[in-house]
């Protein structure tokens, strides 16, 4: 796994997502595609993203008992997406059916890297603690939630790039992070609570940053993503 931007392309019709891909005249974004677009427009979507090129991270979030897990991944698994994930919530029982259920249609290096979230970085020590009623701190409910997917047999979890390195330090440095969280300190922060800039993510050891408003929402799209692959990449 090499370390990478992944855009958030959180549009609600594949209109303003082709606009948008459309920007980026021979670059190719690795592109997240979440809820939004998914539940709007469907598979054929994420299909023609795929033919253009892009490598996807299918952002679904899963959670839900392991047999619609195991069920809803052998459906997605047809996409040939490169990641997808689930809620690390869900127990291990929940994240093993998530990878069986992928086994069944694609076997050995085809399959999706599969990662799990492990607490939304919306989510602060407030809300963990009042709305959740989970009173350890913060890091150590992320770094069990990883070790838990990692015993599932999950390639990596996302997290916020504040505890990447203390999740390679638990679960080994190939396992992978997907942080987001990210902006540049003159950047608008919107409703993420955790956040820390493409440099600290690199310093930190996130394998890949995801990246949404601050570059949808640019005036200039790729010169603000290439601004993130700058301080991130190189
Ligand atoms: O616009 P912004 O850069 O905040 O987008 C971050 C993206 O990462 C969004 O698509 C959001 O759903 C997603 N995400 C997140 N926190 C997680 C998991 C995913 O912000 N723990």
């Amino acid at each position: 796994m090499g370390r990478d931007v992944i855009v958030a392309c959180d549009f609600e019709n594949r209109r303003d997502t082709f606009d948008f891909l459309d920007r980026f005249e021979g670059v190719k974004p690795f592109v997240k595609i979440g809820m939004e677009l998914f539940y709007a427009e469907g598979p054929s979507a994420v299909e023609e993203i795929k033919k253009r090129g892009h490598r996807i991270f299918l952002d679904l979030k899963l959670h839900d008992i392991p047999n619609t897990v195991k069920r809803t991944m052998a459906v997605l698994s047809r996409l040939g997406v490169d990641m997808c994930n689930v809620h690390a919530s869900g127990t291990v029982r929940m994240m093993e059916a998530a990878l069986d259920g992928l086994s069944r249609v694609q076997a050995g290096d085809l399959r999706p890297v599969v990662i799990a979230v492990t607490q939304l970085t919306s989510t602060d020590g407030y809300a963990l603690k009042n709305d959740l009623l989970i009173s350890r701190p913060m890091e150590e409910v992320v770094l069990h939630y990883a070790e838990r997917a990692k015993q599932a047999g999950l390639d990596g979890v996302v997290c916020s790039a504040l505890e990447a390195e203390a999740v390679h330090g638990r679960c080994g440095s190939d396992f992978v992070t997907v942080t987001p969280g990210v902006r540049f300190h003159d950047g608008d922060r919107g409703d993420q609570k955790r956040v820390v800039t493409p440099a600290e993510a690199k310093k930190r050891g996130s394998d890949y940053i995801v990246v949404g408003r601050p570059i949808t929402r640019a005036a200039d799209p790729v010169a603000e993503y290439l601004r993130f692959v700058r301080e991130f990449k190189d």
